[in-house]
């Protein structure tokens, strides 16, 4: 008995051993840390340091001044979900099914069964197997579960991450009070009649059916209540949504329900700076994932009413000076140089955002055209800062064509470990470029789709200045004239939203970066030409794409109750918060 204990302490002593070593041996001392920083919907004009001059966003400048600003980083896919699965597995999202047929691309709901295929690989999920701890803070948007309400299938903390504190769905007029409805206002009124119109007639007929006036099969009577049932149900959602849709998770527990947008900004803060303290001296991932600036927006007292641009601006800067409080604590804890820090927004300003009072909600793209949703310059050419004192080139300015996608090759590659082997990576290593070793980029082709649909294509040839964009079809703005889609609050990517060109609408956005005036062959003397290599370049990608199961398919998108979470037992009232208790 003595001489098996003494074994097993043995064999413990071994394993806690083995674990010990494998973790020192597993990362470098010289392994760098990043910190990347996305913004939601957050225009390349807001910023000071692409030329705004009246936002305030010193502690953004800073890291421009210090670091690379890219001019031409591109965003994968001018809306949220898409992008985001772009930026964490380095691909396409047309190679996850992260790119919808439908008119709807993105998630709206936190009980969809749709999202980040487990298949796929974030470098979250490199990273953390060479020792990293990481952690993602704030939103999510790639879904959640896939067949029961704990399976957390898509969670973040199935992708790689060590910690996550955030929203898994989106932020939304509707998560909000008194802001308004993206999509359930809409509908909202006829759901009300509608059910109205049904539970009366319900009624009628059993009092008709019971005073024996009127008999009507049991089978009708039961197909009827079953209906009113589930309509009754769906109405439920629609009026709770915020309650099932805007909630915080720490990790796997549901933490405040729904989520409150008090101080939101600092507590996200917060987190972040408390997990940099945390690992201090062992290389971490960090993923700030700013709820700002997408609508509903918000700011908390000491930003309130201080900008020049109403709330929106009140948020930018709220963002800016919590970009400046992750950059102090680099810096308390001696890690700046040790440390990449990225910059960026998922997509370009969503200039449709007016509130109902008529503020301004959207953000400012510069002097691109268009905005998120769209592949005009506006909706894909976002912030693009590196920032990494003494390992990339301080003040460089490049304009060179790079994209979100590139963020995964740079940092596995930087992080000593092999790309993945059995799969397209369509990012390209970007520290060539940050640090001068090279002045071309090496996409030489970029695809920009509208959802699952090949849009336009961008074609910077090796040994020209000029950077060609050949659009399939282009958004049909409303009103016509304006600069979006505002009589549909985006615009969408097929049917009679649409105008299909052939021969393709050209231009050189080197010569005409605003899109303004679509090339002729009269105009531009290898017009054909370049269409036909641009074609070809079509053929080859479309060839290099696989049949993978849709994320975003009606069946993946829609509410499915059993996959709901809620952090109270009773079904009607999902409300807590653990938050203001704790803290
Ligand atoms: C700065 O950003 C605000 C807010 O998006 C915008 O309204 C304004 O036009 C921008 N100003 C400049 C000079 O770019
Ligand atoms: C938000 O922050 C302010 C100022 O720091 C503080 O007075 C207030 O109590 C905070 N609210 C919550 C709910 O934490
Ligand atoms: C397409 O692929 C073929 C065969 O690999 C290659 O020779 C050609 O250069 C490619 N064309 C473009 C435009 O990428």
């Amino acid at each position: 008995m003595a001489c098996r204990r003494r074994k097993m302490r043995i064999l413990l002593l071994l394993l806690f051993y083995q674990c010990a070593t494998n973790n020192a041996e597993n990362h470098r001392p010289s392994d760098p840390n990043f910190v990347l920083i996305m913004v939601d919907d957050l225009g390349i004009g807001d910023l000071g340091c692409y030329g705004n001059k009246t936002l305030r966003t010193p502690n953004i400048n800073k890291l421009a001044k210090g670091g690379v600003t890219l001019t031409q980083h591109i965003a994968a896919s001018p809306l949220c979900t898409p992008s985001r699965a772009a930026f964490l597995t380095g691909r396409y999202p047309v190679r996850s099914g992260m790119a919808a047929l439908s008119k709807i691309g993105v998630f709206l709901f936190s009980a969809s069964s749709g999202g980040l295929p487990t298949e796929e690989i974030t470098f979250a999920r490199l990273l953390k197997e060479k020792g990293y701890s990481t952690a993602l803070i704030g939103k999510w948007h790639l879904g959640l579960n896939c067949n029961s309400r704990d399976d957390f299938c898509h969670h973040p903390l199935s992708h790689g991450f060590d910690y996550f504190y955030g929203l898994t769905a989106t932020n939304l007029r509707d998560c909000k009070p008194g802001q308004g409805s993206v999509f359930v206002a809409g509908i909202q009124v006829y759901l009300a009649t509608a059910f109205r119109i049904i539970s009366i007639t319900l009624i009628s007929l059993l009092v008709l059916h019971y005073t024996g006036l009127f008999r009507i099969s049991h089978g009708s009577l039961g197909f009827f209540l079953i209906s009113t049932v589930l309509f009754g149900i769906l109405l439920v959602f629609f009026f709770t949504f915020r309650y099932l849709n805007c909630f915080l998770m720490r990790n796997y527990q549901v933490i405040q329900q729904p989520l409150s947008y008090e101080n939101l900004t600092q507590r996200l803060t917060e987190e972040a700076v408390q997990f940099i303290g945390r690992n201090t001296d062992a290389p971490f991932l960090l993923f700030l994932s700013f709820l700002q600036v997408h609508t509903a927006l918000y700011a908390s007292e000491d930003f309130k009413g201080k900008s020049k641009h109403g709330l929106y601006g009140d948020a930018v800067e709220e963002m800016d000076w919590s970009v400046g409080k992750i950059l102090d604590v680099l810096e308390k804890w001696n890690l700046n140089k040790k440390t990449l820090v990225y910059f960026t927004s998922d997509q370009g300003a969503h200039v449709e955002e007016v509130s109902s009072t008529g503020e301004v909600h959207g953000g400012y793209n510069g002097i691109y055209k268009g905005g998120k949703a769209t592949n005009w310059e506006g909706g894909i050419r976002v912030p693009g800062l590196l920032h990494w004192p003494g390992v990339v080139q301080a003040g460089a300015h490049i304009d060179e064509p790079t994209s979100n996608m590139d963020i995964f090759p740079t940092i596995v590659k930087l992080a000593g470990i092999p790309l993945p082997k059995d799969r397209i990576i369509d990012g390209r290593d970007l520290m060539p470029l940050l640090q001068g070793k090279i002045l071309r980029s090496e996409h030489e082709f970029l695809f920009h789709y509208c959802n699952a649909y090949l849009n336009a294509v961008r074609w910077h040839p090796g040994n020209s200045e000029s950077i060609w964009k050949a659009f399939f079809f282009t958004p049909n703005f409303n009103p016509e004239g304006s600069n979006g889609c505002y009589n549909s609050h985006v615009c969408f990517c097929y049917g009679s939203s649409v105008t299909h060109h052939n021969p393709p609408l050209l231009f050189d956005l080197s010569r005409d970066p605003r899109e303004k005036t679509p090339l002729t062959p009269e105009t531009e003397h290898h017009f054909y030409g370049i269409l036909d290599v641009i074609q070809q370049a079509v053929n080859n990608h479309t060839k290099s794409l696989h049949p993978v199961a849709n994320q975003l398919s009606w069946g993946n998108i829609l509410w499915k109750p059993w996959l709901q979470l809620c952090c109270s037992s009773f079904f009607l009232s999902c409300s807590c918060d653990h938050e203001s208790k704790e803290d």
